[in-house]
């Protein structure tokens, strides 16, 4: 059996507990040093096959500070595109003695048959999943949380943009109703919102009653990949409606912070004062990652190597 990280939901909360303190632990530079030998003569692949900026650097680093050999294949130039399929290839690195599998694929289900297929000892962390699943990015922002507010029982968050195509919002609910989190508000324009509302969560299309007294706004970028041209909202409209500006610091609580997972479309779902502002958690969250990151690759490769 090997362990892998493919939902938020497969963990327990003392799991996600251990994970957060490690990740604090590895926010420390005075834990830089130890952090190079963790996984040393360990293989890392990065298979992207979908863009990505900040979670494929991300854990890039975080697999270099730990010590691996990183290996990221260039997808477009792989045998992929001669056909090969997922499992092929994963298998085939896993041949090569690559152990950890990370793995971002548009298709629901893709890292769950990756992880099905490889030896055992091998693990998959997942980077994104069609709209369903970013578990490492759930784990980020709650460490991010964690540090700005001291713990997450109780905070009110509100969730606002496309929640419907995103796979931020489906692993933020699911690690903040584990955490704790007072109240999940969900907010967007209709046709962004899903269809039933999320299981411990309050879901409206009225943006100010969203956003009143929350603690934290997390923005949303619309994910135009994911949905047909035709419901495609227009930018301008939408930064007129649902955009998030100076003006709107007055109905949240007093020491209100703002995120959002990038990449972030600068003045359509949060403006360049609150992105950049004294409010925004923005570059935090990216920071955290990579410690978060290398918790999760370490985690892993110890319980593989133990279950071994
Ligand atoms: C997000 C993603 O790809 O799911 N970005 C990220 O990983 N930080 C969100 C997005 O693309 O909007």
């Amino acid at each position: 059996m090997s362990r892998h990280l493919l939902d938020i939901a497969q963990l327990e909360r003392r799991t996600l507990d251990y994970l957060l303190d490690r990740g604090e632990y590895w926010l420390d530079p005075a834990h830089a040093e130890v952090g190079r030998t963790r996984l040393i003569g360990r293989g890392v692949a990065l298979l992207f096959y979908e863009n990505s900026t900040r979670t494929r650097c991300s854990f890039e680093l975080a697999a270099r500070r730990l010590g691996a050999d990183v290996l990221n294949l260039d997808i477009e130039h792989s045998a992929v595109e001669k056909g090969e399929s997922i499992v092929d290839t994963g298998t085939t690195l896993a041949a090569m003695g690559i152990s950890h599998f990370v793995i971002r694929h548009g298709s629901e289900g893709v890292p769950a048959e990756l992880a099905s297929a490889l030896p055992s000892g091998s693990s998959v962390l997942n980077a994104g999943e069609a709209h369903v699943a970013h578990p490492t990015q759930a784990l980020l922002d709650a460490l991010t949380l964690r540090r700005s507010f001291g713990q997450l029982e109780g905070l009110r968050i509100a969730i606002i943009g496309d929640i419907r195509h995103s796979r931020v919002a489906a692993s933020a609910i699911s690690i903040f109703r584990r955490l704790g989190v007072g109240e999940i508000r969900l907010a967007g324009p209709r046709p962004l919102l899903p269809d039933n509302t999320p299981e411990g969560t309050q879901m409206s299309d009225r943006r100010d009653e969203a956003l009143a007294e929350v603690d934290v706004v997390m923005a949303l970028r619309i994910q135009r990949e994911r949905m047909a041209r035709t419901t495609t909202p227009d930018p301008e409209d939408y930064r007129e409606h649902w955009g998030l500006e100076e003006a709107d610091l007055a109905r949240l609580a007093p020491e209100a912070r703002l995120m959002h997972p990038g990449p972030v479309n600068r003045g359509v779902e949060i403006s360049d004062e609150l992105a950049d502002g004294p409010r925004s958690l923005i570059r935090e969250q990216v920071r955290n990652g990579v410690a978060m990151r290398m918790a999760v690759l370490e985690w892993l490769d110890e319980e593989n190597r133990n279950g071994q």
